[in-house]
């Protein structure tokens, strides 16, 4: 038996629980892992709260992000061995002392990557990386409009954002957060709490806008968003921190000067394995040159889950956050 954090009824924090549960031996394709750090994020809340269904229904294993030490082997992985260390985004499951991963999921880590980084950045790091490279090419003298720009995706898309050369637009919560994106690549910063964000980026930018946003908070920043946005430029909706946008008339893109907008996901980027495997190794490059830190700025203990997700929603975290078994 290993311990873990289970969801039996969907809800708040409340309902995360603590137990024992078992991990059978691994089966044809997979890993049995020793988890040594997991990462806590928002999509967890949104398996949580029953937003997102777990595919294999309740109860589920909470998690979506961990790194670990290979310990067992199922029939025909030949890719990895005993003693490996290891990182990977596939959940839920993770918030468990051990647990089995499919084999192709997992990625094998360089030896100047620590484990508790590796749990801080593979799902928000990958996620930057196809933000950064992929969804949009970012390069020297974008302008990018980043929201919730301390955060665990924030902090790393700013970083990312700034050594591609771009001009980084920030918002936050707190001034204490305002300090921290400064110090992490962010040119300007706006408090969205208290500033009318609109009017701050046409400020900033001398009414040209912005050539991108990210906007992983949702209902709260939209349609405000797509007016932060050049003609032709690009709304990149990746998250729904403060809850889902609803649907809208695909008019106001063209009202706004036909812009673009996509809703992506980590998942379809990264399903096939070549594609994960050149998603990480640029990753890894970024993090192992020293152009993108990953500040692991909570840990707690793996029991204390419910703690970690109320200062997640409670706006309370910067960076990423993480549990140690
Ligand atoms: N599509 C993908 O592939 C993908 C992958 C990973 C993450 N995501 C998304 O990326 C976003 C950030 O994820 P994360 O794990 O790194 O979280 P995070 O940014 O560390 O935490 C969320 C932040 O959102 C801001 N926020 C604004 N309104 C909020 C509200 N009503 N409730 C809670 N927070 C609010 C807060 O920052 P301030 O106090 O500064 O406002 C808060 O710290 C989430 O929307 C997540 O779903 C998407």
């Amino acid at each position: 038996m290993v311990a873990a954090v289970r969801v039996h009824k969907v809800g708040g924090p409340e309902v995360l629980t603590y137990e024992d549960i078992s991990v059978q031996a691994p089966g044809p394709g997979q890993l049995r892992v020793k988890q040594h750090a997991i990462g806590v994020n928002f999509v967890d809340v949104y398996f949580r709260i029953g937003l997102y269904p777990p595919p294999g229904g309740l109860p589920f294993v909470v998690g979506n992000e961990a790194a670990g030490e290979v310990v067992d082997i199922g029939p025909g992985v030949s890719e990895f061995k005993r003693g490996d260390r290891v990182a990977y985004v596939q959940g839920p499951g993770c918030y468990a002392a051990e647990r089995l991963v499919p084999a192709d999921r997992a990625v094998k880590l360089p030896d100047k990557i620590s484990y508790e980084q590796a749990a801080g950045m593979m799902l928000k790091g990958l996620t930057v990386q196809y933000l950064v490279r992929r969804t949009f090419k970012v390069e020297e003298g974008t302008i990018v409009l980043m929201h919730a720009a301390a955060g665990g995706v924030g902090l790393i898309l700013c970083q990312w954002a700034k050594h591609l050369g771009a001009n980084v637009i920030g918002t936050i919560g707190s001034k204490d957060k305002a300090e921290l994106a400064r110090a992490n690549g962010c040119d300007h910063t706006i408090l969205y709490r208290d500033e009318d964000f609109v009017a701050r980026v046409k400020e900033i930018t001398g009414g040209k806008l912005c050539d991108v946003v990210y906007d992983g908070i949702g209902k709260a920043t939209f349609p405000a968003s797509l007016d932060c946005i050049r003609p032709r430029g690009l709304f990149v909706s990746f998250g729904s921190a403060s809850g889902p946008i609803s649907a809208f008339d695909i008019n106001m893109l063209q009202q706004r000067g036909s812009l673009f907008a996509t809703r992506p996901t980590l998942n379809t980027y990264a399903a096939k394995r070549a594609d994960l495997l050149a998603m990480a190794e640029d990753l890894f490059a970024v993090v192992g040159s020293g152009a993108v830190k990953i500040p692991v700025n909570q840990r707690y203990p793996l029991k204390d889950a419910a703690k970690a997700h109320r200062d997640l929603e409670g706006r309370h975290t910067t960076g990423s956050s993480i549990l140690i078994p």
